[in-house]
């Protein structure tokens, strides 16, 4: 057996971290080591029990004291830093907290580069680019017009990658994820909220008229295109935009789910948010599509998944 990769996945008790975890760690030459200091993540998410090769420390990212433990305590080959305050509210009402994620961020690279990790995997996000240029959104064209603290946070990120990788070498792939969704995302986001509420015949809420359009991808696509940039060791130094392809309005969403749901649900129209709810988004993805290698799974799919798997969010 070849020697074991040893991987951190940081924020693994969380919706995509802790699947990205699974993953990796079903490939018996890797050694998953996951941080998280459960904000927001819970500990029945985190593969352990499954996997002998998964270990789970809590850890603060944002603290190198905690966080330099971790790392002498294993020569870790890669890093997935997946850590982030996270959630439209949450991010709008907490903006100090999100921008202490630079010091997350800081800490992971300055650790990375000390201790001869190979790559760095950032979770980037579409907000990078703000309220929408031009669509659909891709890596090297768009500008970049990130104005609340979340989207500054993650560009900011990306720009510390990019400078150590000048500076000291340190190789980083940058992923850009447009909406994900899954069984185990949290109730806040507007998937599993939709579908919380239809199972229980309560009214579903949309802010406006609705009409503001998102592409959704289902979280099993995202980890399939993430772990092969890994295996194949594609888009080293490079972005990639990881989303779904089919735009739909939120209201369209809404109707879908009660659809699916069989549900007495009624639509509500709140007044629009003041700030962070972007008219429309769509990434260009033919980068995520040499990655993913076959058709992307179609959004009724991904929602009667999760309709099949409700533990999470009920
Ligand atoms: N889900 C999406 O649609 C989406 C879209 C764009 C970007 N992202 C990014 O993907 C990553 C994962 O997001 P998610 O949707 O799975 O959210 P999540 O909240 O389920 O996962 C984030 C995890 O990070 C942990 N965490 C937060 N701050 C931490 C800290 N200081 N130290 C240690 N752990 C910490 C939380 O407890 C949580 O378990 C985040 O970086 C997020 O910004 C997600």
């Amino acid at each position: 057996m070849d020697s074991l990769v040893k991987i951190l996945v940081t924020g693994g008790a969380g919706f995509i971290p802790s699947y990205l975890a699974e993953k990796l760690a079903e490939n018996e030459n890797n050694f998953v080591v996951i941080v998280d200091n459960l904000l927001t993540g819970s500990l029945d998410k985190i593969p352990a029990s499954k996997h002998y090769n998964i270990k789970f420390i809590r850890t603060d990212v944002n603290d190198i004291n905690e966080l330099a433990g971790v790392f002498r305590s294993y020569s870790f080959d890669f890093v997935f830093h997946y850590a982030a305050v996270v959630g439209v509210k949450r991010t709008l009402e907490n903006p100090v907290k999100v921008l202490n994620d630079i010091n997350g961020i800081r800490n992971i690279l300055e650790l990375a580069k000390n201790t001869s990790v190979k790559r760095v995997y950032y979770s980037s996000s579409s907000e990078v680019y703000g309220e929408p240029v031009e669509y659909p959104q891709n890596e090297d064209t768009t500008p970049l017009n990130s104005r609340l603290p979340y989207a500054i946070v993650k560009n900011v990120g990306e720009a510390f990658l990019r400078s150590y990788k000048k500076e000291f070498g340190l190789d980083y792939t940058i992923f850009r994820f447009f909406n994900t969704f899954g069984p185990k995302q949290s109730k806040e986001f507007v998937v599993s909220r939709f579908i919380a509420k239809a199972l229980k015949n309560e009214d579903l809420t949309v802010y406006g008229d609705g009409s503001q359009t998102r592409t959704f991808c289902y979280v099993s696509d995202n980890i399939d295109a993430t772990t092969n940039a890994f295996y194949t060791n594609r888009f080293v130094n490079d972005v990639v935009n990881v989303g779904g392809e089919i735009e739909l309005s939120v209201l369209e969403l809404a109707k879908t789910i009660i659809k699916l749901s069989d549900s007495k649900s009624q639509i509500i129209h709140l007044p629009a948010l003041e700030e962070g709810d972007m008219t429309r988004r769509k990434p260009d993805i033919s980068k995520m599509m040499q990655l993913l290698n076959k058709p992307m799974i179609p959004i009724e799919t991904g929602l009667k998944t999760v309709l099949a798997n409700t533990s999470y969010i009920l």
